[in-house]
């Protein structure tokens, strides 16, 4: 049986993965306490424990919500993370990605909060040299959202070597799906990701896709990126929060499938999910698209016990087409 805290902060819990992971905490007898601004999450998505509304930047707010509910360990999850925003508006990023889990880190100093999950990604690794990617590639994003969390992770460490802080960085490829029973869904906006926008264009509730290129050095000729279920990562938080809590050290792990899909064939998954086509377009790339992103996600295997179980393509787009 795995030892848990009983109550957990979890900022950006009102967002995609945040709320997925609060279900999963509440699935195995964990309180999550949200701590969200809502500018980008949803209230509704706060089903299963109070909600702190506030910001990341508002150290006051931060040390009243340590003091009130009294968390074990908190994950982070509240960032901004649109990387095309990121590169118009560099210094939001830096604001709310870096100074935010700079502000969180003092509070969770000040509060004795010694154990942290943090949502990072496989952006940091920017255009790697080899795949599938392991942990030990050199950090070298392309783009200011991947820089940010770079530097947060940085900030992380620091903080292990300064006061003692063990963390978990846990870097997603390309989140996906949602709750298979509907209580949650994808909704970003703008949405910019591939899987809402193809199952919407299908729905005929947003106009036909547009395809970012199809003359990229892969198979078919598009992009190709790793799809794990957004409730498989939500597991990984929770294995990681058991592992920090069973006294191991800081570490940072890969979270993919492995098996990579290109973007021609993530819309033949939606065609035979709904038994509608996806109406689409070929356009230009999109600029700083690296070609293909896989995952090797061994270490986080051999190390967390976990394995990603909802790997169907097909079901991942059933799941995430409920309740659109
Ligand atoms: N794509 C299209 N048309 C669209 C939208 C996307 O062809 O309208 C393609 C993209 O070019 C890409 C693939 O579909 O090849 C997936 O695109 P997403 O925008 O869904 O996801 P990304 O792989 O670009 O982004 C994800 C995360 C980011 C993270 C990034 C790392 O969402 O947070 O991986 O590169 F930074």
């Amino acid at each position: 049986m795995m030892r848990l805290p009983a109550r957990v902060l979890v900022t950006g819990g009102a967002g995609f993965v945040g709320s997925h992971a609060c279900l999963a905490l509440a699935e195995d007898g964990v309180t999550p306490i949200v701590y969200d601004n809502l500018s980008r999450g949803h209230r509704q998505a706060v089903q299963w424990g109070p909600l702190v509304i506030g910001d990341l930047l508002d150290r006051n707010a931060l040390d009243d919500a340590f003091d009130t509910h009294q968390p074990e360990a908190v994950l982070h999850f509240a960032a901004l993370a649109y990387v095309g925003e990121s590169v118009t508006h560099p210094e939001r990023y830096w604001r709310t990605n870096v100074g935010g889990t700079a502000t969180l880190l003092g509070a969770m100093r000040r509060a004795r909060v010694h154990k942290l999950v943090f949502s990072s990604t496989c952006a940091i690794y920017g255009e790697p040299p080899r795949q599938p990617m392991d942990e030990d590639l050199p950090l070298a994003p392309v783009n200011p959202y991947g820089a940010t969390k770079v530097a947060a992770e940085q900030a992380i460490r620091d903080a292990g070597a300064g006061w003692g802080l063990r963390s978990i960085c846990l870097r997603y490829f390309n989140a996906a799906g949602a709750d298979p029973e509907g209580r949650l869904v994808e909704r970003h906006d703008p949405e910019t990701h591939l899987l809402p926008l193809a199952i919407d264009a299908a729905l005929g509730k947003r106009p036909p896709l547009t395809v970012f290129g199809d003359d990229w050095p892969t198979p078919d000729g598009t992009c190709v990126r790793d799809y794990i279920h957004v409730l498989d990562l939500a597991a990984a938080h929770v294995g990681a929060l058991a592992h920090l809590e069973a006294g191991a050290d800081s570490d940072a792990f890969n979270l993919g499938t492995g098996h990579g899909h290109s973007v021609r064939e993530v819309l033949q998954a939606v065609e035979a999910a709904l038994g509608r086509p996806v109406p689409h377009s070929v356009g230009p790339r999109r600029p700083g698209d690296p070609p293909t992103l896989t995952a090797l996600s061994t270490r986080a295997h051999t190390t967390l016990g976990w394995k990603p179980r909802r790997t169907d393509l097909v079901q991942i787009v059933r799941d995430a087409a409920r309740n659109r």
